[in-house]
């Protein structure tokens, strides 16, 4: 660092990476923020304060736990008769009705469940590890990548409509990609800018990425497994790899296949999920604000008043009620907020009906042994394919118990909207025969199912906030700033949609944003 200030060293290690804060730290020039959380010990206390919150889902629960430590006088309104919102998970006797479905009751058995909704938690989110961490939650690890798990390419390429194991086209996707590089490089066919010294360098790691023979050919590996389990005396037998244009024909670098699970920054190993299933977590919220939440309150209306917030709702026994109070957080999907009646102002019309939500669906499947364990060696982790089903999910927990339940799909989108219109008995067989064609033993060891539609389901009316460039410049930072007296928290007012983070991230900002309003009076 001889012959450069600390102000050069600053502005030149802010623009490699952004590392201006991490160096600025360093130099102790600044200090580290609060750990994620609120800092309401020194804070005074708010009085008689009174606070409404629309949804007892994660945002709101905390922004109701949060302010209670601040001494606000809040009360939770939630249509649904149960708390969580969409972290849900479908256990023994879960029911739910689709806005124009059957009834459907669950029927696992075994302490068997399946986290309809949230389900991962990404080791970086460090506010749900927090609240986690304050509420008593057990986390275990959540398998997002195996692997030993499958792909299945329907009806493209050569290695159409079989179940491969994906380390078999990853280690060799990975080989021959290493030697062509390797060959370019070697060949100085590529204008690189490298010393020799640097070229046996690079060449040494390509040898070693793709397990290349000493002359840089791809030959195959032992990465892939073998064919055949020899047991330990046996001479181990190795298959031929695929080939290079085989595996690109069969359409492996499609994103239906390809690593989302261990390139995005969300789902990069280790994820996390709560023991026992994630509704554990809006329980534990739950049972510290049992007193001040509502169950089964539909709201109606939505009112300003010349100094706060009206909400007008049916309760429990469908009695028409009003509630005044300073202030209102709502947390309301904006799919279902658009139906009511509110005075909310134009900039914040337009928000609620422009910004799009995604449309999700999962199917839960018990069976009556669990076959991708004890034939298929999976333990935990994701299946891909081209198919409708688009993924499978194999439990991470409870291993080589008795029976278990699969997550047999979980798409989006359009492929979402169309599993989703089928009736509850056709999902159930596509997710059968789909699924089936991948493992052979689906129809033999079927038990029951619960598929769900998160656009159809009531109260949520899609599974996340799924924004445009134009929604989010046009939209996003009107839902930041408080309406009136009213505040806007969920998911849906971060960066951090689809993920509970999210909602705490939202929750402690309201909360900041109030606290900071009443103190300054
Ligand atoms: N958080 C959700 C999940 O883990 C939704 C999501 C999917 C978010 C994929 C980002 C990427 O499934």
């Amino acid at each position: 660092m001889k012959g450069i200030t600390r102000r050069e060293f600053i502005n030149k290690s802010s623009v490699v990476g952004g590392a201006g804060y991490a160096t600025l730290f360093a130099l102790g020039l600044i200090k580290a923020g609060p750990a994620k959380g609120l800092n309401v010990e020194n804070s005074p206390k708010a009085k008689g304060k009174k606070v409404i919150i629309l949804g007892a889902g994660l945002a709101g629960m905390t922004a109701a736990y949060e302010l209670g430590k601040l001494g606000y006088d809040c009360t939770i309104l939630e249509a649904r008769d149960r708390v969580g919102g969409r972290v849900w998970t479908l256990r023994e006797g879960s029911r739910e009705t689709e806005v124009d479905g059957q009834e459907q009751i669950c029927k696992f058995t075994n302490g068997n469940y399946l986290n309809a909704g949230a389900a991962r938690i990404p080791h970086h989110h460090e506010i749900s590890l927090k609240y986690c961490k304050e509420l008593g939650i057990k986390l275990e690890i959540f398998n997002n990548v195996n692997d030993a798990a499958y792909f299945y390419s329907k009806g493209r390429g050569p290695l159409n409509n079989k179940s491969i194991r994906m380390r078999e086209i990853k280690s060799d996707f990975r080989g021959y990609t290493c030697e062509l590089l390797a060959k370019a490089i070697d060949q100085k066919s590529l204008d690189l800018p490298m010393s020799p010294k640097d070229v046996e360098k690079l060449l040494a790691y390509l040898r070693a990425e793709g397990d290349l023979s000493p002359d840089m050919f791809y030959k195959g590996s032992e990465r892939r497994g073998y064919p055949l389990a020899k047991g330990a005396t046996g001479k181990p037998i190795y298959a031929d790899p695929y080939l290079l244009r085989e595996i690109l024909y069969s359409g492996f670098t499609h994103p239906a296949f390809h690593n989302v699970g261990e390139y995005t920054y969300h789902q990069q190993p280790t994820l996390l999920q709560v023991v026992g299933g994630t509704d554990t977590l809006p329980k534990a919220f739950a049972s510290r604000l049992e007193d001040i939440i509502q169950l089964n309150a539909v709201v109606q209306a939505i009112r300003k008043t010349e100094k706060g917030v009206n909400i007008e709702y049916l309760d429990a026994q469908g009695k028409a009620k009003k509630l005044k109070a300073d202030f209102c957080i709502c947390t309301i999907p904006l799919p279902v907020l658009k139906d009511i009646p509110n005075d909310f102002s134009e900039p914040v019309k337009a928000a609620i009906s422009e910004i799009e939500y995604m449309k999700t669906g999962k199917i839960g499947i018990q069976f009556k042994r669990r076959f991708w364990e004890e034939d298929d060696k999976i333990f935990g982790g994701i299946t891909k394919t081209n198919m409708d089903i688009t993924q499978i999910f194999y439990p991470s927990s409870d291993f080589l118990a008795k029976t278990g339940v699969l997550k047999g799909y979980y798409n989006f989108n359009r492929l979402a909207e169309k599993v989703g219109d089928l009736s509850l008995k056709e999902r159930e067989k596509l997710a059968l025969d789909q699924g089936g064609k991948i493992h052979p033993q689906y129809q033999a060891e079927f038990d029951n199912a619960f598929s769900l539609a998160w656009h159809k389901i009531p109260y949520s009316l899609g599974g996340w906030a799924n924004y445009s460039e134009e929604s989010r410049n046009n939209h996003f930072q009107t839902l930041l700033k408080p309406d009136g007296n009213f505040y806007f928290a969920g998911e849906h007012t971060t960066y951090l949609t689809a993920w509970m983070a999210g909602a705490f991230e939202s929750a402690q900002r309201v909360v900041e944003n109030i606290q900071d309003r009443v103190v300054k009076g």
